[in-house]
């Protein structure tokens, strides 16, 4: 969480760390900070967004060519203007910007005391920042020694950069467990805690491993580690289409994300369906498709959305290929001594490919020797790097809090697994593997149908606005899109919401209907079709409001439910591509008719890079 930039080189540093900070804000908007060095260091800081701290900063001096910033989420400390980052050792020697959680902070508060320090903030980054001046002021050492000597100190997680008056022709940096990227230019330097940032500088980035710290100058970069010894380092040429980051017309991020679906399915399939739709080549599992196809067993372990992906990953793969699946929440999972070994393959899933809780998990089934792949959008993240093989989703960059385009690109990631396995265990042969395949290229033409019911779909949210709750029910794959659609609801609206498997009611939820309770009834035909049509007239019956989303030509749930939004008819196993794009909408308009904040809800953060 949080967003770290950092400059040095011969330009102006304050243009690319205000910038930058703009592409961050979506890591944390709660308070926002800088220091710029020309000679002396300036601090300047505040709560609120960028355009906050934009509004303090004008018209003060903000000359200088190293620099850093820092976008906040609060983990010590609320949200202020003293808690917001960069801060300063009680004597000035050191200036900080921090992203993570120092877990022994209070240890070495209490130390720092003993040795006559006090402390301004709430922040267990401020008692890293006199930490380290403490031992700087002990010694005749250098800075970058004492960075390296106070981390040694340190349990818990970091990505930070930390500017020293006295050699202030430096950043340092290091890294435990929270990202950061070093961008190298032409005689500059960029750091930032994700790619974003620096994209539009430069193509070559180091990223950092962990206990790895750099010392960065204008004309050299010096990687050491905290034992010293030179890391191997690896240069990247990124994949980021720059200039993709502006809304385009639309109001908000999240509607931007949610209409690119077409284009992001479509980009996530291309070059993989091949082109006479009689086979699907994923090039990041070839090396690995034998042992994947003989799985004795498949778990999935992912957060938050990637989750409820990860559950229709579970679905699909057991119905196409009838390998058992596991579907696991990463933080569970780290912390629970699961029974694995090196017959096991694990599938981590994450869009930022960052989540502090999906990576531990990844090194968790690595340490017991399993086969880990990775599904992920973000290029070069700690997950691309961590795992063994994967396969990307091309869903473009995801600046709203709230996740759309990456969740359907994961389900195409998914699917073309689950279509691949399953005809290479031959369980899905010639003509029936062909015609899903052909079927599969027909998805995005049918989003672009559902996206011209948004008009409906905002009138029908325009009579859910002021509802305290609503309940979100589907069976088989139309379960987790339940989930996903209560996730949305709940994340950007703040309305509370439930997903249920429908047959669930009865054990518990059917308690909450009345003619105040919303179900959203996701209802597409298949199989235990009559049996969600039996559970809209048991919700009905209770004078339930229904909003249901059903497969196009639908006459039974049509003429009970008090909304109705038809899907083009799919392949049972493609309709979570179709089905969630409703919720999403729904979502979007009931936030944007209580003038919620859609692309950056209170509290939340778009990559979770602590525990
Ligand atoms: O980057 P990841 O996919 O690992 O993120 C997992 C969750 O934090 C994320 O999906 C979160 O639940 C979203 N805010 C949901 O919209």
């Amino acid at each position: 969480m949080c967003g770290i930039i950092g400059y040095i080189g011969p330009n102006p540093a304050y243009p690319v760390l205000i910038n930058g900070l703009k592409r961050l804000e979506y890591r944390g908007y709660d308070s926002a900070g800088i220091s710029i060095l020309d000679g002396t260091p300036k601090v300047y800081k505040c709560m609120g967004k960028i355009q906050d701290l934009e509004d303090y900063v004008s018209g003060k001096d903000i000359t200088g060519s190293v620099g850093i910033g820092h976008t906040r989420w609060a983990t010590h400390g609320e949200p202020n203007d003293i808690n917001a980052h960069p801060h300063t050792s009680r004597d000035g020697h050191f200036i900080i910007i921090h992203n993570g959680i120092i877990e022994n902070w209070d240890l070495l508060k209490k130390e720092l005391e003993r040795n006559g320090y006090s402390f301004v903030s709430d922040t267990d980054t401020e008692v890293l920042a006199n930490l380290i001046e403490h031992i700087y002021l002990s010694g005749d050492i250098k800075a970058e020694a004492a960075v390296r000597l106070a981390l040694t100190k340190v349990v818990g997680t970091y990505g930070l950069v930390v500017i020293c008056r006295n050699e202030p022709d430096q950043l340092i940096a290091a890294r435990c467990s929270s990202p950061l990227v070093i961008g190298i230019g032409s005689s500059e330097y960029f750091i930032a805690s994700d790619a974003s940032p620096i994209a539009e500088y430069t193509k070559s980035v180091i990223y950092l491993n962990d206990n790895d710290v750099a010392i960065i100058k204008k004309d050299e970069l010096i990687l050491k580690t905290l034992q010293v010894d030179e890391p191997k380092i690896t240069l990247q040429n990124l994949n980021i289409e720059t200039g993709k980051y502006e809304k385009d017309g639309f109001d908000h991020y999240m509607l931007k994300e949610i209409f690119e679906q077409p284009r992001s399915i479509a980009d996530t399939f291309r070059g993989r369906l091949v082109p006479d739709q009689s086979d699907i080549k994923l090039g990041g599992l070839h090396s690995v498709l034998t042992q994947i196809q003989n799985a004795r067993r498949i778990i999935i372990v992912a957060c938050g959305t990637s989750w409820h992906a990860a559950l229709i990953g579970e679905y699909l793969i057991e119905d196409l290929c009838r390998i058992p699946v596991e579907v696991e929440y990463a933080s569970e999972f780290r912390y629970r001594d699961p029974v694995l070994g090196p017959e096991d393959i694990v599938v981590a899933i994450s869009q930022s490919g960052e989540t502090a809780d999906t990576l531990a998990a990844v090194r968790l089934a690595k340490e017991a020797g399993a086969l880990v792949l990775g599904i992920c959008n973000v290029t070069g993240s700690g997950l691309s790097r961590e795992t063994h093989a994967g396969v990307y989703t091309h869903a473009g960059i995801e600046i709203g809090v709230a996740s759309t385009k990456a969740f359907t690109a994961q389900i195409t990631v998914l699917t073309m697994i689950a279509l691949l396995l399953g005809n290479k265990r031959e369980l899905i042969t010639g003509d029936k593997y062909r015609s899903l395949i052909g079927e599969m290229h027909s998805i995005p033409s049918k989003i672009e149908v559902l996206l011209k019911q948004d008009a409906k779909i905002r009138s029908i949210a325009a009579g859910f606005k002021d509802v305290c709750s609503m309940l979100f029910i589907g069976r088989g794959y139309c379960f987790p899109v339940a989930l996903e659609g209560a996730l949305k609801l709940k994340e950007i609206s703040y309305i509370h919401a439930e997903g249920y498997p429908a047959a669930e009611m009865k054990h518990g939820p059917i308690a909450l209907i009345d003619n105040n309770m919303p179900v959203v009834v996701i209802g597409i035909r298949d199989k235990s079709y009559e049996k969600i049509v039996s559970n809209v007239q048991e919700i009905k019956a209770r004078k339930g409001i229904v909003i249901a989303i059903v497969s196009e030509g639908d006459e039974q749930i049509a003429s009970i439910a008090d909304h109705v939004i038809e899907i083009p008819s799919t392949n049972i196993i493609f309709s979570s591509l179709l089905s969630v794009i409703p919720l999403q909408l729904l979502s979007y308009h009931i936030a944007v008719l209580r003038e919620c904040n859609i692309d950056q809800p209170r509290n939340l953060a778009k990559s979770v890079t602590v525990e």
